[in-house]
C-alpha cells in the first residue's frame, strides 16, 4: 500500500458529484501534482483528505483510514494543508497566522517558526506585519508556512502559484523540494499552472471533471502527443 492511498473516492456537494471514482497513490517522499482545468475537482480533492467533504470509497495515509476521523485528527496524523487563496486572518501579523496553524499540535513551536522563517526568509522580515500588508507571494509563503506548523508527513498545496509573478514561483517551487529533500515530506500540489506542475513534480494526475483522465510520470506525460495536446499546450 502507498503511503496516500485514495480508492473509488466520489465526493459529493448535496445531490452534485464534483469526485467520481478517483483513484490515486502518492509515496513517501514523493512529490505529485494533479492538475486540471477551473472546477475539475482539485480543491475537492484535497479538501476530502483533510475529511472537510462528504464522501464515498478509501483514504489510507500510512496504513492507516483517514474517513470518518475528523479534521484535527488528520492534522495530528500529520497532514498539513495550504488551502486555496491561502485562507489567512488579514488582520493579524504573520506570526500570529504562523501560530494558528500550531493550534491543532502544539508542539516543537519554536523550532517550526525556525523552520519556516529559514526556509522564507522574507518572513521574518515581516514577522510584525500585518498579512492584509503582504504581497499574494507572501501570503502563498505564510499559507505553506503556518501548514508547516504541524510538522506534516504530508503537504497538501492547493494552487500555490495562482497570481503570483515567474520569479515568486520559483522561490516556492525551491522550497517546496528543500522541503521533500532535506525533510523527506511527501507533498502534493494541485495547480492549473501544467508547466509549473512539470517542473515541480515527479509524477502527474490529470483531473477533469471530476475524475482522473491521465496520470504517469512527468516524462511519460510530455512524451504522449494526446496528452500533451489537450492538457499541456506545445
Ligand atoms: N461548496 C460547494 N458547494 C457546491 N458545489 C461546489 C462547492 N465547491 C465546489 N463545488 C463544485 O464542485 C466542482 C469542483 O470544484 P473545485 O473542487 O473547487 O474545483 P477546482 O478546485 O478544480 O477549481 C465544481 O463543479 C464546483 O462548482
Ligand atoms: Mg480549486
Amino acid at each position: 500500500m502507498s503511503f496516500l492511498q485514495i480508492e473509488k473516492l466520489d465526493a459529493f456537494y448535496g445531490k452534485a458529484l464534483a469526485l467520481s471514482g478517483v483513484e490515486l497513490s502518492v509515496e513517501e517522499g514523493e512529490i505529485v501534482a494533479i492538475v486540471g482545468p477551473n472546477g475539475a475537482g482539485k480543491s475537492t480533492l484535497l479538501d476530502s483528505i483533510l475529511g472537510l467533504t462528504t464522501t464515498n470509497g478509501d483514504i489510507c495515509l500510512d496504513g492507516n483510514s483517514l474517513i470518518g476521523t475528523g479534521s484535527a485528527a488528520i492534522v495530528k496524523c500529520g497532514v498539513g494543508y495550504a488551502p486555496e487563496r491561502c485562507n489567512l486572518f488579514p488582520y493579524m501579523t504573520v506570526r500570529e497566522n504562523l501560530l494558528v496553524g500550531a493550534f491543532t499540535s502544539r508542539e516543537n513551536i519554536d523550532s517550526n517558526l525556525e523552520l519556516v522563517f529559514k526556509l522564507f526568509p522574507q518572513l521574518r522580515e515581516r514577522e510584525h506585519q500585518e498579512t492584509s500588508t503582504q504581497s499574494g507571494g507572501e501570503r502563498q509563503m505564510v499559507s505553506i508556512g503556518r501548514a508547516l506548523m504541524t510538522s506534516p508527513r504530508l503537504l497538501l498545496v492547493d494552487e500555490p502559484t495562482i497570481g503570483l509573478a515567474p520569479k515568486i514561483c520559483l522561490e516556492i517551487a525551491e522550497v517546496l523540494r528543500r522541503l521533500c529533500k532535506q525533510f523527506g515530506t511527501t507533498i502534493v500540489i494541485t495547480e492549473q499552472n501544467t508547466n509549473f506542475a512539470m517542473t515541480l513534480a515527479e509524477r502527474l494526475y490529470v483531473l477533469e471533471t471530476g475524475e482522473i483522465k491521465a496520470s504517469g510520470t512527468v516524462d511519460e506525460m510530455r512524451n504522449d502527443a494526446r496528452l500533451t495536446e489537450a492538457y499541456f499546450g506545445t
